[in-house]
């Protein structure tokens, strides 16, 4: 598949926006400072997999926020489980996700499982994998290119 652009230009802080790539959903996140500060906050006793050791993303991304700009995240939006696309829910402790102190992030509705505002995969959960990242770059400030 051909590599396509996504224009983040008109993307407020703390919206997410939808491109396709290969037949799938990118999600495009803007974090702001805050939705950072409460994803760096979680760690090894929330998440499965909080460093990314199981390779889901390409060599260049690193660091617990897994993408090359902290503001801006970009994710394969598919639930690492069986297939279903997670609901975003940014704002902290969100109805229906079922945790106390929710931080932010992705609620996958078939089957429970939740994903914080980096894709990574919360503990005790049936997803085993955090989101996947997708290979992307920055053309300009303005324009990412997936693929
Ligand atoms: Fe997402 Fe099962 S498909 S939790």
């Amino acid at each position: 598949g051909a590599p396509v652009q996504a224009d983040i230009s008109k993307l407020e802080p703390g919206q997410r926006m939808t491109v396709e790539w290969r037949g799938r959903p990118i999600w495009i996140i803007n974090r702001t400072p805050e939705m950072i500060e409460r994803t760096e906050a979680l760690g090894a006793d929330s998440l499965a997999d909080p460093e990314s050791e199981v390779p889901q993303q390409p060599a260049y991304i690193q660091g617990g926020l897994r993408s090359i700009k902290p503001e801006i995240g970009v994710l394969i939006g598919i639930c690492t489980h069986l297939g279903c696309s997670p609901l975003y829910r940014p704002e902290p402790d969100a109805e229906g996700v079922g945790v106390d102190n929710w931080p932010g992030g992705f609620f996958c509705p078939c089957h429970g499982s939740r994903f914080d505002l980096a894709g990574r995969v919360f503990s005790n959960v049936p997803a085993p994998t955090n989101l996947e990242v997708p290979p992307y770059r920055f053309e300009s400030d303005d324009i990412i290119v997936v693929g």
